[in-house]
């Protein structure tokens, strides 16, 4: 059980609430001396075979990578908080408003999102290429249920807690600016992952035992449709290493750098919301069946 409310999450937004130009843009900029990802995340320090200076690059492509990520998976989140609250507006009005807000943040995450992967294209001498298109992935996730779809997003809503946590347990003096942005979206995630826990409750409350194993199942293949992202992403980003450093891999090391980069992709969005105790909490109160099946899966992305 949980004591989450409308009104708790709401009086907890307002007062946090930061804008975009606090955290980047003008003398906020990113450092590309320095690593912008924890490397519980990055997962790069264990090549041996790469130079300190490579290892950093490659912990920079996957600073792009988180940036562009999260820009995707808010495309999607947007529009599902703007319908559920649609069917909000009247009756609660804490409810309404918190849902709103919810909203407005995750449209302002995007913009952020943005700002910051501008900023990274600006420093960065060599392209790196990013999985797409957008509206494709969106349609695809939006395409299932709403419990299922909440699932998924309370899932990613949750990750975002070890991201920043993380971040600033590591001690590898990362890029101020990258640890800026990890801190102050979790700031505000933390009050979606209560919002979106009530969303789902309530879904949850009102479905079949039915409806709630075909939203598990749904939550499941969304996950699935991700990790194939991963896993071309991975691709990606072993090519934007070789073009950036003008490095010749052997294949032994292209597989190598390959597995870190799945294990180090997998882990930080999919193992980190699935064996997160509070998604875990939520997934059991509505099927513990669900939660013995998600924590059987984990492993695999951990
Ligand atoms: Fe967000
Ligand atoms: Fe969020």
């Amino acid at each position: 059980m949980n004591n989450y409310s409308y009104q708790g999450a709401l009086e907890a937004s307002e007062r946090i609430g930061w804008r975009v130009d606090d955290i980047i843009g003008g003398e906020k900029r990113l450092d590309f001396s320095k690593r912008f990802m924890p490397e519980s995340l990055a997962q790069v320090e264990k090549l041996g075979f790469l130079t300190p200076e490579e290892r950093k690059v490659l912990n920079q492509i996957r600073g792009h990578e988180y940036l562009a990520m999260f820009g995707l998976v808010e495309e999607f989140i947007l529009p599902y908080v703007v319908d559920h609250a649609r069917l909000k507006l009247s009756g609660d009005d804490y409810q309404a408003r918190a849902l709103l807000q919810f909203a407005g943040e995750e449209a302002k995450h995007i913009h952020l999102f943005k700002r910051f992967r501008q900023e990274f294209n600006s420093g960065f001498d060599s392209p790196c290429e990013f999985i797409g298109p957008a509206e494709a992935i969106r349609d695809f996730v939006l395409s299932h249920g709403p419990l299922g779809t909440g699932l998924a997003i309370l899932h990613i809503e949750w990750t975002t807690l070890r991201h920043y946590i993380e971040g600033v347990k590591d001690n590898l003096d990362l890029d101020p600016q990258f640890k800026s942005l990890l801190k102050h979206h979790w700031l505000e995630e933390s009050q979606h992952t209560k919002l979106d826990t009530l969303i789902v409750e309530e879904l949850a409350t009102n479905a079949s035992a039915k409806e709630i194993e075909k939203a598990f199942q749904e939550y499941a293949e969304i996950g699935g449709f991700l990790d194939d992202g991963i896993k071309q992403q991975t691709e990606f980003n072993v090519d934007a290493f070789a073009a950036a450093t003008g490095r010749k891999l052997t294949e032994g090391e292209r597989k190598e750098m390959t597995k870190a980069v799945l294990k180090g992709m997998r882990w930080t969005y999919l193992g980190t919301g699935m064996t997160h105790p509070n998604f875990l909490a939520t997934v059991e109160g509505i099927s513990p069946a669900a939660r013995k099946q998600i924590e059987a899966m984990a492993p695999a992305f951990c």
